[in-house]
């Protein structure tokens, strides 16, 4: 926080610079979250479980503009646009009323992972700018009320606001008991660090937006149903696999999950489909590497890009497969990173 003592008499927060600056980072679900129950809220269908990376962070500063007449949204240096500044302005508007202020203000964000190329860069994102946000406005938010916070930007962001492994809970009911029950909290896994090949076959946008994909399979696809209560098992099975530090387990479990989420969108009308040559080559790496006796599992998200699970001292190797399966793409070796953190302002 930045706050500053007030002058005796002074409005609670005059004198308080209103700016701060968040970092957060990625996570990957191993437990898929697909499909809204309420598309307003953004609440899930189903619980996901995931891993907070500790590569590709966002680092994101609010600072409170009261002269200005309107938000100004910055991306990497540039103005944003269109969807992408619509939703960070919704999201300030969330902010404002849970405040009870109205001024503007200006977000400066900085990413450091590909935009919408299904590397959860609006987890990151959201996660940093629901910390800095609040922060900036004065809302004095426990960890769990940040994630349903996040939520409101982009349900996956409520489990950046936690490092490690970190569950998103579905929730239950609707409006405001809704809202109260789906949020994230970690998801205490000792003796468990395993190591994410993170490789990027097409770092460009993707064609279909997971909102806009996720929508569609969950009105469409007659096969989404099916999946979404076979993920409730395979929730229960991976929290048994990640108790046990059981990397195997854990690997073919988010596996099956994470194709099985891709069948419901082959399942679509009409289909989304996010794998390319690339993507089948470097699962078929995957498979040559488990034949070989080597512990690696694949996973994806709404994107063309494979997340390769293993162990630490086969990280290296992973990454020599998936360049030689994918010529051209790039891997990085992440492990578990920390969760959202407000970065201490540096004085002048
Ligand atoms: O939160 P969104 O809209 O970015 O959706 C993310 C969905 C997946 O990344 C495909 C799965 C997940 O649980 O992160």
């Amino acid at each position: 926080m930045t706050t500053e003592l007030s002058e005796p008499g002074a409005p609670a927060d005059e004198g308080r610079e209103h700016r701060a600056t968040a970092v957060a980072h990625p996570n990957i679900a191993l437990i898929k979250y697909w499909g809204k129950r309420d598309e307003q809220l953004l609440i899930p269908y189903v619980d996901s479980l995931s891993m907070t990376l500790d590569v590709f962070p966002t680092t994101t500063t609010v600072r409170l503009t009261p002269g200005a007449d309107t938000d100004r949204v910055a991306l990497d240096g540039s103005a944003a646009v269109g969807e992408q500044r619509q939703r960070v302005v919704a999201f300030l508007g969330l902010i404002r009323t849970m405040a009870g202020r109205a001024e503007p203000a200006d977000v400066d964000t900085r990413n450091s992972v590909p935009t919408g190329a299904g590397l959860a860069s609006s987890a990151s994102g959201f996660a940093a700018l629901a910390l800095a946000g609040a922060s900036a406005y004065g809302l004095d938010l426990d960890a769990i009320a940040l994630s349903r916070l996040a939520r409101r930007g982009s349900a996956s962001a409520s489990r950046s606001i936690f490092g490690d492994f970190a569950i998103l809970y579905a929730g239950r009911g609707t409006g405001s008991e809704a809202d109260r029950s789906a949020y994230a909290e970690p998801v205490a896994v000792p003796d468990f660090a395993p190591a994410m090949v993170i490789a990027v076959v097409n770092g460009g946008p993707k064609l279909v937006s997971s909102r806009a994909a996720m929508r569609r399979t969950f009105d469409t696809s007659p096969l989404y149903r099916a999946w979404a209560s076979s993920s409730a098992v395979d929730l229960a099975d991976m929290r048994t696999a990640l108790r046990r530090a059981d990397l195997d387990a854990v690997g073919e479990i988010a596996e099956r999950n994470a194709l099985g989420m891709h069948a419901t969108m082959l399942g679509a009308r009409p289909p989304v489909r996010y794998f390319t040559p690339a993507t089948m080559a470097v699962l078929d790496a995957v498979a040559g590497l488990r034949a070989e006796g080597v512990s690696a599992y694949a996973t994806m998200d709404a994107g063309p890009n494979v997340k390769v699970l293993c162990h630490p001292e086969d990280a290296a190797r992973v990454v020599t497969e998936v360049g030689r399966a994918a010529p051209g793409s790039a891997a990085v070796i992440a492990r578990c990173g920390p969760g959202a953190r407000l970065r201490p302002r540096v004085e002048p």
